[in-house]
């Protein structure tokens, strides 16, 4: 057994990178009724990958408007605003998160109706497992029809049901299709070495008004573990569904560091997180913006 396990690591070592998987896809027409207030067309897909050692998923969506009465009688019953010719970004996130960053993004292609068009995805993310960072960038095309059964409809592709309400409906790939595999093309760049790293601190932490998330760490540019030179982090992007705070510290490359968060209430007083140090090295290169920890942190009350 344990043969057959170092002759598998050699293998994958060497191996060309993996499919991307797109494990759910859908899209979305509503009926366009006749005052047009629900006139959109939407298509929203997940995919996984392990390239980039990790894994690492994108839920990738797009919304457009779709056809208008004006259009309701030139015969086609599909959204004819259809963003083509540009890669949209997907949200990404990325298990076991390796040093550098990984990101998805799609674009659906000319000729498209709603059980049939084209869409290619691509995943950029850095590979260090050659010893020298490279970034890779991975694409690949499906063409998603409802012809062989691959992809299901509850809506009739060419329907026009009326000049003022058209065709709505959804359409899935069914569970015995799931998933779909993106074979890969790859292009490659090096990485250049670098001196500075742009390294990002996103964490989840639970704030009332008031109160602001800090880092400081056992480095001078993240303030030599004094709350009064703490970097301070930020909560622009603090949703009643996600409690993160997050900030980006320029640091030298190569560097190895010590770092936590504490919580500053309104008074001034501080509070650290519990447990150990958390701990990080920052890449050599630069290749995009890194990520410290694994994913977003979360605060350790
Ligand atoms: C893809 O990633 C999502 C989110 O990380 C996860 O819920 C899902 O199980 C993954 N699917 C596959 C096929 O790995
Ligand atoms: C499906 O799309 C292809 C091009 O991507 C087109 O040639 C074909 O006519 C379309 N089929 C239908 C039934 O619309
Ligand atoms: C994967 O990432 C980890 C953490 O950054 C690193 O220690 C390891 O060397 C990487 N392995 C490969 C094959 O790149
Ligand atoms: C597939 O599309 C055709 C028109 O192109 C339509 O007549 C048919 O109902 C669709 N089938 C399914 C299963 O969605
Ligand atoms: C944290 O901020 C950086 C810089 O703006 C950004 O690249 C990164 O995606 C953010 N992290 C999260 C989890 O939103
Ligand atoms: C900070 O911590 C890291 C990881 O423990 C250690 O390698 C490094 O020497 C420390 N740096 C300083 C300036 O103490």
């Amino acid at each position: 057994m344990k043969t057959t396990y170092t002759l598998l690591s050699l293998l994958s070592s060497v191996s060309a990178y993996s499919d991307l998987v797109v494990s759910s896809l859908t899209t979305h027409q509503p009926n366009g009724s006749p005052s047009g207030q629900v006139n959109y067309y939407s298509i929203a897909f997940t995919v996984n990958s392990t390239n980039g050692n990790s894994s690492s998923s994108g839920y990738c969506h797009a919304s457009w408007g779709d056809n208008y009465c004006a259009f309701c009688n030139t015969g086609v019953a599909y959204s004819v605003n259809v963003p083509t010719g540009s890669y949209i970004s997907c949200d990404s996130s990325r298990a076991n998160l390796g040093d550098q960053t990984s990101e998805f993004g799609f674009q659906l292609h000319p000729y498209f109706s709603i059980g049939n068009f084209s869409v290619s995805v691509q995943q950029s993310f850095t590979d260090s497992s050659s010893g020298s960072a490279q970034q890779v960038i991975a694409s690949g095309m499906i063409h998603v029809t409802n012809t062989t059964a691959q992809y299901t409809c509850t809506i009739n592709p060419q329907e026009i049901t009326s000049a003022t309400v058209h065709a709505s409906g959804d359409c899935s790939i069914p569970p015995n299709q799931r998933p779909y595999q993106i074979s890969l093309t790859t292009t490659t760049t090096a990485c250049p070495p670098a001196s500075t790293v742009q390294t990002s601190f996103p964490v989840t932490a639970s704030t009332t008004q008031g109160q602001s998330i800090h880092l400081t760490g056992n480095i001078s540019e993240l303030g030599n573990w004094s709350p009064a030179n703490a970097i301070p982090l930020y909560a622009d992007q603090y949703t009643g569904s996600q409690d993160l705070w997050n900030g980006t510290v320029g640091l030298p490359a190569g560097i190895a560091f010590e770092y936590k968060y504490f919580l500053r209430d309104a008074e001034g007083g501080v509070r650290w997180e519990c447990c150990e140090n958390r701990r990080f090295v920052v890449s050599g290169s630069t290749c995009g913006m890194q990520t410290a920890g694994n994913g977003p942190d979360y605060f350790r009350d």
